[in-house]
């Protein structure tokens, strides 16, 4: 009996020794933690539970039959998170290049079948040479099939991909398909085809950091959500991201105990707004003085500044918050900010996340990049995402809602629940100057009367009364009573239901 159990003891060791000691010590001096010493670092201590870990590769070609690893290249199974559960993959670069074969496609696909199942969520950790070479189509077959599973999960569970490594050719499309994806700096980069084909087919110059970098994706492509300086912090910050998800689109957000005053008042944010209208100021400022503790998870902090999207808590509840930023292009919507916010918008109501929306938008960004880019198209994404959006929304305008922007930054007409609006507010159709040029063109070569009639125009329209008398804001509040209110306001939103029309599935603008 003791010989068997040393037999598996053996075994254990063996397959938890992936591709050998050698190996290991590359990973290490790239600056890369091994597969389970990632999963080791995710997981609360000791609750990893591996599946899988003697499954082998049955390919015959090449004198594959000769070289197989127990576990064949990703490990897999679950654990739990602050005590709450996860599925998780990690794919093992020191056996075969963390490389996908038909059974490590396999093993991802069953840990998704059961995330699915039970509901949580699943966190991929990718480091791969891509498809694996001696397999052929056999390879290609368990990309797409993980694929599969990748969209039917979309909106059922959340998905988490932290890039750890290469993860290049159409093997990019399974973290594509999934809710977030972080990046390590300089170990990790993505692209579809790499700084060799690039070069043949473009004459382009480029390294695989500035083709498919961290940088690149965070703050040029958008394909990443975040970037982190090393495999500790990166998996560090997903944990503190698990902490603000549900675990499935079936089971509520998580609340966690919280320390702050929901009826804490910021006196200081009464004067936030500059005197000047077309002074900008941080509205990161007022996220953090409304956040429980000032916590606040950014997404895509680096890409479209000019709107802020992210996690915060509100009484221990997570909310999901969209605000424009009037310190990057004055806080104007555009082809990028409209793109990252309805995602953001879309994923809150996928997985009932509520949303606070902060207002100071002065219009959509003008000009033919903008036009010929579609930002039509782009700018109706989000109007949609807030218009389909059934969970509970709160909107605080806190200066400018110009134009369209004012019906798209979540208004009372497409479904806000709570509306209100800083004594500061300017809703109106466009700013004054602008509005009397249009109105008083006749008169423009009389700046004492075009002066005459823009004060007219902000006394009548700069201010947050006119939407107020009719109903749309539902309240004009103190800035210093922010987070009182909107604690208020979504706590009186718990119990919201609020049902779409049956459909297949709706036509968002792509
Ligand atoms: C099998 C692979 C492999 C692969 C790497 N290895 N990639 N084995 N299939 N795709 C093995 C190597 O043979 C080596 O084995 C070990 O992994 C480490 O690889 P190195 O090259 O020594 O590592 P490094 O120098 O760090 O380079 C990493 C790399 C490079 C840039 C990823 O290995 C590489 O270019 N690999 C091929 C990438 C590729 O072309 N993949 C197919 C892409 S097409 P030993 O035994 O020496 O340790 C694709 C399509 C997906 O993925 C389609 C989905 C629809």
């Amino acid at each position: 009996m003791s010989d068997i159990l040393e037999q598996l003891e053996a075994r254990r060791a063996e397959a938890r020794l992936g591709g050998g000691a050698g190996r290991i010590a590359k990973q290490h001096e790239k600056g890369k933690l091994t597969a389970r010493e990632r999963i080791e670092l995710l997981l609360d201590q000791g609750s990893f539970e591996e599946y899988d870990m003697f499954v082998a590769h049955r390919c015959t070609d090449f004198g594959m039959q000769e070289t197989k690893m127990p576990g064949d290249g990703v490990v897999t199974g679950w654990g739990t998170v602050n005590g709450r559960q996860v599925y998780v993959f990690s794919q093992d670069f020191t056996v075969f290049g963390g490389s996908l074969s038909e059974t490590h496609a396999q093993k991802i696909c069953k840990i998704m079948d059961m995330a699915v199942q039970n509901g949580a969520p699943v966190i991929g950790l990718n480091d791969s040479g891509g498809a694996r070479i001696q397999e052929g189509v056999a390879s290609l077959a368990g990309y797409a099939d993980v694929f599969l599973k990748n969209v039917l999960s979309s909106g059922v569970i959340p998905q988490i991909s932290v890039i750890m490594g290469p993860c290049a050719g159409g093997a990019v499309y399974s973290p594509a398909m999934t809710d977030f994806i972080f990046m390590v700096r300089d170990s990790s980069y993505m692209f579809v085809t790499g700084p060799d084909v690039v070069k043949t087919v473009t004459n382009e110059i480029v390294t695989a950091e500035e083709l498919g970098g961290a940088k690149t994706h965070t703050s040029k492509s958008s394909v990443a959500d975040g970037a982190f300086e090393n495999d500790v912090e990166a998996l560090a910050e997903v944990r503190r991201l698990v902490d603000f998800l549900p675990a499935s689109n079936r089971a509520e957000p998580p609340v966690r105990p919280f320390f702050d005053d929901a009826n804490r008042l910021e006196m200081s944010l009464d004067t936030l707004i500059p005197e000047n209208p077309n002074q900008p100021y941080d509205m990161k400022e007022l996220i953090l003085k409304t956040a429980d503790e000032g916590d606040f998870f950014e997404i895509q902090a680096d890409y479209a500044g000019n709107i802020i999207t992210g996690f915060i808590r509100l009484e221990g509840r997570p909310v999901g918050v969209v605000a424009n930023q009037p310190m990057v292009l004055a806080g104007c919507l555009d082809i990028d900010s409209s793109r990252k916010a309805a995602r953001f918008v879309r994923f809150c109501d996928a997985f009932s996340i509520p949303i606070l929306t902060f207002v100071d938008v002065p219009g959509f960004l003008p000009g033919t990049g903008q036009e010929y880019g579609g930002v039509i198209k782009h700018g109706a994404k989000l109007l949609f995402a807030y218009a389909e959006a059934t969970v509970p929304k709160v909107t605080v305008i806190t200066r400018k809602a110009y134009g369209g922007a004012y019906d798209v930054m979540a208004s009372k007409h497409i479904r806000a629940d709570v509306n209100y609006a800083w004594p500061t507010a300017e809703i109106a159709v466009m700013g004054a100057k602008g509005a009397t040029e249009i109105l008083y063109r006749s008169e423009l070569g009389d700046p004492e009367k075009i002066a005459r009639r823009t004060k007219d125009y902000e006394d009548r329209f700069a201010n947050p009364f006119v939407a107020a008398e009719r109903g749309f804001i539902d309240e004009v509040i103190m800035p210093h009573s922010t987070r009182r209110r909107v604690c208020r306001a979504f706590a009186s939103l718990r119990g919201k239901r609020q049902e779409n029309p049956w459909k297949k599935h709706d036509n968002i603008p792509l």
